[in-house]
């Protein structure tokens, strides 16, 4: 696996990807990789021919006072499980790389941006689509691998590729989970025993107004309710929001009908966590 750590270099090598005619599966990621991430890679290894993928902790999107500094860090770690997942070529450059001096474009997709995610982290996914935006230009990918763990961070990706009419496709691959449901996480790392054991609520709350839906409830107020509950049995977790979407568009819902987005973040100590399920309602 090459590691290259020069935007310049990343771009020429995928110039001359593309002269060679060669399909390049890409997978950005901040690091602190663990089997979620690997799905990706792994994906992209059957996928595509040439798997790229990169590490970069992304100031632009963390706000004031979130874990920008804290957020774990170790490259020799992640670089040997990228390249036991089937990774070619792993792009980890420094910040003055991608934010050299003077730079002052951002990209925002508004609307979609400033909701749910959005609402709680101002600023946090101009930060990601700014990003993003840059990583597709250099590394030129004929296919984007991402996560649905982050599921409105996937529609602004979609979106933006479409609004941008960037020439990628972009694929959206399942949540990864413990054994008990929690999602995967690099922020898991941040929990300690009983926040680690109290966390799956989340996942276990998003489940129970899945099945609600699915035994007839369609009112977006009860089945909040229903996470609610399950949520308030645990004294460690604080909830930041829980809603129920549009999966297209992301708009709330006051009836669960189509395709059906069900949301939720909580705060566990100092730890923040998202997870979400899809459900198609006929
Ligand atoms: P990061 O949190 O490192 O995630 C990188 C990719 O892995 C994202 O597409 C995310 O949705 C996916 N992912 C994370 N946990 C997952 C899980 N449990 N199952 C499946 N996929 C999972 O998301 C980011 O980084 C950044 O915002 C980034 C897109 C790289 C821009 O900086």
């Amino acid at each position: 696996m090459r590691v290259l750590k020069q935007a310049r270099q990343m771009s020429l090598t995928a110039q001359a990807l593309r002269r060679q005619a060669r399909s390049v599966g890409f997978v950005p990621t901040m690091g602190a990789l663990h089997d979620g991430h690997l799905s990706l890679i792994r994906a992209a290894r059957r996928q595509t021919q040439v798997v790229v993928a990169s590490i970069f902790v992304n100031p632009l999107q963390f706000g004031p006072g979130e874990d920008y500094e804290r957020y774990p860090r170790d490259l020799r770690r992640d670089l040997n499980l990228a390249k036991a997942a089937g990774c070619d070529l792993m792009f980890a450059p420094h910040v003055s790389q991608i934010y050299p001096s003077g730079a002052c474009t951002i990209v925002e997709v508004e609307g979609l941006g400033e909701q749910l995610e959005g609402a709680s982290r101002p600023g946090h996914f101009r930060g990601v689509a700014t990003v993003v935006a840059t990583l597709f230009n250099l590394v030129q990918p004929t296919i984007a691998y991402v996560g649905q763990k982050d599921f409105q961070q996937a529609i602004i990706i979609q979106r933006l590729v479409k609004d941008l009419a960037l020439p990628v496709q972009v694929r959206v691959l399942p949540t990864v989970r413990e054994a008990d449901g929690l999602a995967m996480s690099s922020r898991n790392a941040y929990l300690n025993t009983e926040e680690r054991r109290q966390a799956s609520a989340l996942y276990q709350a998003l489940s129970a107004a899945k099945e609600h839906l699915r035994r007839g409830e369609r009112g977006a107020q009860r089945l909040v309710e229903s996470m609610r509950e399950v949520l308030d049995r645990c004294p460690l977790l604080r909830v930041d929001y829980l809603a129920v979407v549009n999966a297209k568009t992301l708009e709330p819902l006051t009836e669960a009908r189509g395709s059906v987005a069900l949301l939720g973040a909580v705060h566990v100590g100092t730890t923040r966590l998202i997870d979400n399920v899809l459900v198609d309602v006929s």
